[in-house]
């Protein structure tokens, strides 16, 4: 049986980037796999929350996990923070992460361009960290968007070098996973790049009706194709990129056609999109404040979790503690 795991950071709340990235394939892998999900707080320290919000945002974030469909009677979901052992397996493991691969990381450039006030070393650790994660439960496929694909592939790279350095077997090299199809990169409203938290272009799974219905009729789009088989610019790909993963296969057709003979209604389409998010986020919005306030329900699943989480990363401590050479008096 595979092991599947996933995070995510316990920063705000979660968009349909996370959602179509990550949680959704998660969601349908739940019942034929052995499961981790977790939130990663330690990760999410690296941008300095206000620690009175911070196990806010814990709370948030996993509510909405819960009323999205995680189910905790197959899933093991756990607070990254409550499994400490990861910080040990990550300090292991980075002394064999060199410094310079850590440097040309591209989320770690990415954020030294953006905070260049706030480069701290647990920002240029972050993927060993990721990797601790991933390696302490041996997982085989790793459920997330494009944009964590480096991530993956630099925890096969630690995974490879400490076989090959220690001469073992001991690490299976792991895969960023989509089911049944390529990563996805979740674009936003705004006409380029990806959906994200710090964007400002997304759409959340609390998001009320209307606010969906407004912000996907504002979305970026263009004057309209001119003629026929004229290809689509970056604004409005982003739209039929949003429709496939949410509207049907008739309705993506029937848009298509439209676009390429020409007698597409942008605002028609955008109606139809803003419909098929509502009927996605509603009922997922609906159970999250009620999840929300049942503290003995919260309260149960991370207990329960963690414990599991603990039982398997200790073992892998353990292991990896012996083939390095350390030993007790
Ligand atoms: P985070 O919190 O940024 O995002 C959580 C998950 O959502 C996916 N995602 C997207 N997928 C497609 N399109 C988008 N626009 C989009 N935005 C976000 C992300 O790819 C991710 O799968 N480093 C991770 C958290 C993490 C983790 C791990 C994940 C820590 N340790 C171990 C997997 C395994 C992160 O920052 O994700």
């Amino acid at each position: 049986m595979d092991t599947v795991l996933s995070g995510i950071r316990s920063t705000g709340r979660l968009h349909l980037g996370n959602y179509f990235g990550a949680l959704r394939n998660f969601i349908k892998m739940q019942h034929d796999a052995r499961c981790f999900f977790f939130i990663a707080d330690y990760h999410s320290l690296t941008t300095h929350p206000d620690p009175k919000m911070l196990h806010d945002n814990v709370r948030g974030v996993l509510s909405e996990y819960l009323a999205a469909g995680l189910d905790p009677s197959v899933a093991t979901i756990y607070v990254q923070s409550d499994v400490p052992t990861v910080a040990e397996l990550s300090m292991l493991l980075s002394m064999h992460a060199p410094v310079g691969e850590l440097e040309r990381t591209a989320s770690f450039k990415d954020k030294i361009r953006k905070h260049p006030d706030n480069v701290n070393a647990g920002l240029l650790t972050y993927p060993v960290l990721m990797a601790a994660d991933i390696l302490q439960h041996r997982a085989d496929k790793v459920p997330v968007g494009k944009d964590q694909e480096q991530h993956l592939e630099m925890t096969r790279v630690y995974a490879r070098r400490f076989n090959s350095f220690y001469g073992v077997e001991y690490f299976k090299e792991p895969t960023a996973y989509n089911f049944g199809t390529e990563l996805v990169k979740v674009p936003g409203l705004d006409g380029s790049g990806k959906m994200g938290k710090s964007e400002g272009n997304g759409l959340y799974l609390s998001d009320p009706d209307e606010e969906i219905r407004k912000k996907v009729m504002r979305a970026v789009s263009d004057s309209g194709p001119t003629r026929e088989g004229e290809p689509m610019t970056e604004p409005v790909a982003n739209l039929f990129t949003l429709l496939r993963l949410v509207s049907s296969p008739d309705t993506v057709a029937f848009f298509t056609h439209a676009y390429n003979s020409c007698s597409i209604r942008y605002g028609d389409l955008k109606k139809q999109l803003a419909e098929d998010i509502v009927a996605v986020v509603a009922p997922i919005r609906q159970k999250i404040e009620q999840i929300r306030n049942d503290d003995g329900f919260l309260h149960r699943v991370t207990s329960e979790g963690a414990e599991r989480a603990r039982e398997s990363s200790s073992k892998t401590l353990a292991d990896v503690r012996e083939i390095m050479g350390i030993k007790r008096f």
